[in-house]
């Protein structure tokens, strides 16, 4: 299949990485600007599959009181048309692949193709700029059914500079989240001939400025303290800074904004630790091949070798360094590719969503403290 739209901004994330951040406002404006950078090297994004399929299944065993991404119908099945709910509104769709997008991000987007420039040309032309972007499933193609609203805050024209291979470098904000009701014309989907347009709900946050903090914002504090601490005595790296908790803050503030940029400081963290362990898998392959050619005496030129020039031994080492690592990244079971975090965004009001953040920091506690006690072992012989 053909990309929809390059990302862009993976090298530098990759070097924003080991960078830590020294002060809490600075780790805060870090994690925005790395999220800014949009998501997924092409690798992250394989592994996106792989921890959705894990999560389904896992939803599967704990049964349906444990909430599930909810999907549209897949496209070109929809039932009939039941007609427009109070309030809904028209506006275009880019699926951006396997990714949840959170809301109070931003985001650059390079376009090529041409329904896609069709869509920014309609967008400017009549000046609403926006459009939603949602969560395709990996499995089977569905799109979710709770999507966040890009909205255009820059559009630059490269066609000359790119040799027409990108026509529009664009940059976004997240301003909201909506519903999809119904798409409006599927059929282009498969003929690509333009893009997707659906009938969508705006979702707002009801905003209770007087409602009392809700208890559990105490628990998310106190779980995102033990995280931290947790990080600091297994030495892991990416991890938080202490002034992070500083800044941290999951209360009630209008329209979630608050808890928003919590999950997404805790978002950036997870992205960062799957580009640190693909970036140590990488250095381990590269040292056995290194030591390898070395052992024989021969020149590594320009870095580059061929898996079928190596012997079986090699080989098989390189196999098991990636089984190796392969556990360790399935580990990451809240990582920032796909479903854990579409089910923040669809969750429905303040309290659910804080009781799902508080699940995958827990979750996060608990594996640093299987960690530190592992540690502790070692220590000891
Ligand atoms: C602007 O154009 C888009 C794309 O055709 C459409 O979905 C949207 O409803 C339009 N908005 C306004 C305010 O006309
Ligand atoms: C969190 O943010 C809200 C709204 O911006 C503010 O009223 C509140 O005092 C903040 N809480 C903390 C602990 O900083």
């Amino acid at each position: 299949m053909r990309a929809i739209a390059q990302r862009r901004g993976a090298l530098a994330l990759a070097l924003a990485l080991l960078a830590a951040a020294t002060s809490a406002r600075q780790t805060a404006a870090h994690a925005r600007a790395r999220s800014a950078l949009s998501r997924a090297a092409p690798a992250g994004r394989r592994a996106a599959v792989r921890f959705s399929a894990v999560d389904a299944r896992r939803d599967d065993e704990l049964g349906p009181l444990h909430p599930t991404v909810q999907w549209l119908p897949p496209l070109g099945s929809e039932g009939p048309d039941e007609g427009s709910a109070e309030g809904s509104i028209t506006l275009p769709i880019f699926p951006l692949g396997s990714v949840c997008y959170l809301p109070f991000t931003s985001h650059g987007l390079n376009i090529f193709e041409p329904r896609y420039r069709a869509l920014y040309n309609d967008i400017l032309f009549n000046g609403s700029r926006r459009f939603v972007v949602t969560m395709v499933d990996p499995l089977t193609g569905r799109l979710a059914k709770t999507g966040v609203v890009f909205y255009l805050d820059e559009l630059k024209e490269v066609s000359e500079q790119t040799g027409d291979s990108v026509k529009f470098v664009c940059q976004h904000s997240v301003i909201g989240c909506v519903e999809i009701e119904r798409v409006l014309n599927p059929q282009v989907w498969r003929t690509r001939e333009t893009y997707l347009k659906a009938r969508v709900r705006q979702r707002t946050e009801p905003c209770e400025p007087d409602a009392p903090p809700c208890p559990l914002e105490t628990e998310v504090a106190a779980a995102m303290e033990r995280v931290v601490a947790l990080q600091a005595e297994t030495n892991e790296m990416p991890r938080f800074t202490r002034g992070m908790l500083k800044a941290l803050n999951v209360s009630r503030a209008p329209g979630g904004e608050a808890l928003w940029r919590t999950v997404g400081l805790w978002h950036a963290l997870q992205e960062q630790r799957v580009l640190s362990v693909q970036a140590q898998m990488q250095a381990d392959i590269s040292k056995r091949v290194v030591d390898h050619l070395k052992a024989k005496g021969k020149a590594i030129e320009g870095g580059q070798v061929r898996l079928e020039d190596l012997p079986p031994d090699v080989r098989a080492d390189l196999a098991r360094i990636q089984e190796g690592y392969r556990a360790q990244l399935e580990e990451l079971a809240h990582a920032p590719y796909g479903e854990p975090f579409q089910l923040l965004l669809q969750a429905d009001g303040h309290e659910e969503r804080l009781a799902l953040f508080l699940e995958m920091v827990n979750g996060e506690a608990e594996r640093l403290a299987r960690r530190a006690s592992l540690q502790k072992l070692f220590d000891k012989s």
